[in-house]
């Protein structure tokens, strides 16, 4: 087990290099089980979901060379076969459901561990299982256990009440080598699905409409293989962003996709934060005052869910009183007791958080209580008075990759201590 110990850092400044989409990464190694031949992926992540969703494949003998220097993996499937997947990888990532539908497409049947939930919601499936059953297949719920299978998945008209990312993300998968054409209406538009469609285009699929929220999946016999390189993690880069707007830093963000950050990026202005974008990079120039703003959580293109604990604590600092309706998940706002033990103002009513700005706040024990949560109070730590010491960091690891070397290389007062 690990903590931080954070001390306020008041010389904030420097580059950060940001790591390859783990959201997006994580779907696409589902989509490795539909290769045939070598593989390799670029830019990878090596964080802690990663590397259990790789040893999830390797359960189903699929070869996996990882090069961690290099951030590449290097995946061969020449001796996969299909099995029940192991309980105790299943329940550490609630992604290794994304296997179930490129599972259901290859061998025409799935058995795997229903995923829990966890602190930020309940993650229901329903909309995943109705797309599996459009498809043809059938389902049966026992022990925690689902059995999906399908002789043949046959394509058809899906719509989804939800943009659900996950549902969206699986529903592709299993329909790539159905019989015919499926249409996936009112689906998720995040530039992490993007990715994905381009990695099963480049190994034969047939998937048009990525990005709208409409997709249209034309199903092939056959799949191959290919070299895709993952796209730049937004939410790590929109967290840096924010962690330099609220310690009044400078900081130059490397490896970003400007595009995909485009709400983040107004909201920062919005609180007159001075931005600087490049091709693939961005500069933020924290001020002395910033303003309050209103804020709703929404689907891509709107503000990003897994970027509201980071600017609660922002919010935190602001001259006057913000309001933050989180609309995707219903529990999304554990960070906001821990910030009230450091002294920040806050309010929940439903959905809502109402934060009144204060002068400062003071370090303290803390906890985190998901992997953004996590993100947040480090960016408190960073600017309140005194030591603030983080527990339960496995959180933010799991979506940070080597955060305390990052944060050190631009001046944070950060060091992390096992126990
Ligand atoms: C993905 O989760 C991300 N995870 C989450 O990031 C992110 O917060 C979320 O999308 C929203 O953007 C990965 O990509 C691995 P959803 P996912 O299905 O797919 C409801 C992080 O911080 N819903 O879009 O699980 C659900 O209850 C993580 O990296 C149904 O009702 O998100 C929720 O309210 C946290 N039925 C809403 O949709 C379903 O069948 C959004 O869930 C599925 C979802």
């Amino acid at each position: 087990m690990g903590k931080f110990l954070i001390e306020k850092s008041l010389n904030i400044k420097g580059d950060v290099y940001i790591e390859g989409a783990k959201n997006s990464c994580l779907p696409i190694l589902a989509g490795a089980i539909l290769t045939n031949g070598k593989t390799t992926i670029n830019k990878v992540p090596f964080l802690s979901d990663i590397n259990i969703m790789c040893s999830l494949l390797e359960e189903i003998g699929i070869k996996i060379d990882k090069d961690e220097k290099n951030k590449t993996l290097n995946i061969d499937t020449k001796n996969i076969f299909n099995k029940e997947l192991s309980y105790s990888l299943v329940n550490k990532i609630r992604a290794s459901f994304l296997l179930a539908g490129a599972l259901l497409a290859r061998f025409g049947k799935v058995s795997i561990q229903m995923p829990g939930g966890c602190s930020i919601g309940v993650r229901p499936i329903d909309l995943h299982l109705k797309g599996f059953k459009a498809l043809g297949a059938d389902i049966k719920k026992e022990h925690g256990i689902i059995e999906i299978e399908a002789k043949r998945l046959v394509g058809t008209e899906i719509y989804l009440d939800f943009p659900s990312v996950g549902a969206t993300e699986n529903i592709i998968l299993a329909s790539v080598l159905a019989k015919g054409e499926t249409i996936i209406s009112n689906c998720a538009t995040e530039p992490e699905i993007v990715d994905l469609i381009e990695f099963l285009n480049k190994i034969g699929a047939k998937i048009e409409g990525g990005g709208t929220e409409t997709i249209k999946i034309k199903g092939v016999d056959t799949l191959n293989s290919c070299n895709h390189t993952i796209i730049p993690d937004r939410i790590e880069a929109g967290t840096f962003l924010t962690l330099g707007a609220a310690t009044k830093g400078e900081l130059n963000i490397l490896n970003v996709n400007c595009e995909h950050l485009k709400a983040v990026i107004s909201k920062l202005k919005e609180i007159n934060v001075d931005i600087e974008e490049k091709d693939n990079s961005i500069k933020v120039f924290g001020k002395n005052i910033f303003k309050n703003i209103d804020i709703k959580t929404m689907p891509y293109p709107g503000f990003p869910t897994d970027m509201q604990p980071q600017f609660m604590s922002l919010m935190t600092l602001a001259n006057g009183t913000s309001i933050i309706n989180e609309t995707i998940f219903e529990n999304r706002f554990m960070h906001a007791a821990e910030l009230g033990l450091m002294g920040a103002d806050i309010k929940i009513e439903g959905s809502s958080a109402i934060i009144n700005g204060v002068k400062k706040i003071t370090g303290s024990k803390v906890k985190a209580t998901d992997l953004r949560a996590g993100a947040a109070l480090i960016i408190a730590g960073l600017c309140a008075e005194g030591q603030t010491e983080i527990s339960d960091i496995y959180h933010i690891e799991r979506g940070y990759y080597k955060i305390e070397e990052k944060l050190k290389n631009i001046g944070a007062n950060i060091k992390r201590i096992n126990y």
